[in-house]
């Protein structure tokens, strides 16, 4: 395996100027890939036609030398494994038939029955095992079991996961059930990735900020540590980036309870914070605001350099808080990487 900047990171190193790549780099910001989109015809065919989920991979490395590449994809492939249907409302997002009892839980697939839906990622993975520069890994992807379960109970995104907490509190057998499904899938779901050839694996847990207490350990703690550890037992030298949106204090301890090699961190904690309590850990990844890449200028410089600067005396993945958004600039995005790394 190439020694790069990620890899170096991941490992521990602190360096003057940290790798960098971007959530969602891939996306509709991008002239390309809208492009390519509209040749799929639609975002689910983009996802599993392996050919072009390819090229939209590749389109911000050859645009941006990025130092890592992000699997194209989305999280909501798993339950749409798991026999669930699933589209997207163009300008509303994903949609799911609700799974909100007992009775429709047992009816999801088992865990190791998602290979057959799954299996163009795992050829857009190949693919992208050969064409991607040496210098430039390839970052696989799912997303952590509290999240799915949040769209996959509400059958679409709410903004407070108000259902996925009645079906938790109302039925916790039922919820667990789910919780331990979409875990094992997840498992086999990022395992098959690893062996296709994807080189680090991150976790996305977008809403882990709704959970808390007794609750952030059994739902988001330990699912994240199970997964961590499976991976770790089939791969042994595979990094884990893990990211809790949202975890605040909980964020605190999380590689040490979690055996991740790296956890993200949003734009709404303190970079300095983080730094201290949170990068005595092992490696963080972050936490630029997206909204910079929206408004540019002379902010985005300033803080393009305090982020680097806060993170910059032990191992940081520059990186944003969370997606970029699809009306940011991509000369922003250009100016943020000549910024970083002067
Ligand atoms: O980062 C990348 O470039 C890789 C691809 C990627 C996508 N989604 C592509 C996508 C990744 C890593 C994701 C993760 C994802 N998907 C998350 C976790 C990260 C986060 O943003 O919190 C979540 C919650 C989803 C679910 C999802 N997918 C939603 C809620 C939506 C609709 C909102 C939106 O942005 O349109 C999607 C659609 C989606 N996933 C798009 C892309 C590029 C836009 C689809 C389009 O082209 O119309």
């Amino acid at each position: 395996m190439a020694d790069t900047k990620l890899m170096r990171a991941l490992r521990g190193e602190a360096q003057d100027v940290p790798p960098a790549w971007m959530m969602r780099q891939a996306g509709r910001y991008l002239p390309e890939y809208k492009a390519t989109r509209a040749k799929a015809g639609d975002f689910l065919s983009l996802c599993y036609t392996p050919d072009l989920a390819a090229e939209v991979t590749l389109q911000p490395i050859r645009r941006f030398g990025f130092d890592a590449a992000i699997l194209f994809a989305d999280i909501l492939l798993v339950p749409q494994a798991l026999g669930m249907d699933l589209w997207f409302v163009t300008g509303e997002g994903p949609r799911l038939e609700p799974v909100d009892d007992h009775r429709k839980a047992a009816l999801l697939k088992p865990a190791e029955d998602v290979h057959e839906t799954l299996s163009p990622v795992y050829e857009t993975v190949k693919i992208l095992a050969r064409e991607l520069p040496r210098d430039v890994p390839l970052i696989g992807f799912a997303g952590a079991p509290w999240t799915v379960a949040t769209y996959m109970i509400a059958g679409k995104g709410t903004p407070d996961q108000g259902p996925a907490h009645a079906f938790k509190d109302g039925d916790t057998a039922a919820f667990e059930m789910l919780m331990a499904r979409v875990t094992d899938a997840t498992i086999e779901y990022l395992s098959a990735q690893v062996e296709a050839g994807a080189q680090v694996v991150k976790v996305f847990d977008s809403w882990a900020g709704s959970l808390t207490g007794d609750d952030f350990t059994r739902y988001c703690l330990e699912p994240a540590k199970k997964i961590t550890a499976a991976l770790k037992a089939r791969h042994p030298d595979l990094p884990v980036i893990v990211f809790p949106r949202g975890a605040g204090e909980r964020y605190v301890g999380f590689h040490e309870a979690t055996g991740a090699d790296c956890v993200a961190i949003d734009q709404d904690t303190d970079s300095a914070w983080a730094a201290a309590n949170v990068q005595t850990g092992g490696c963080v990844q972050g936490n630029l605001s997206p909204k910079h890449m929206v408004t540019g200028g002379q902010a985005l410089i300033d803080e393009t350099l305090r982020v680097r600067e806060a993170f910059r005396g032990g191992p940081h993945v520059f990186n944003l808080g969370h997606g970029i958004t699809p009306d940011a600039d991509p000369d922003n995005v250009a100016l943020m990487l000549e910024t970083l790394r002067g």
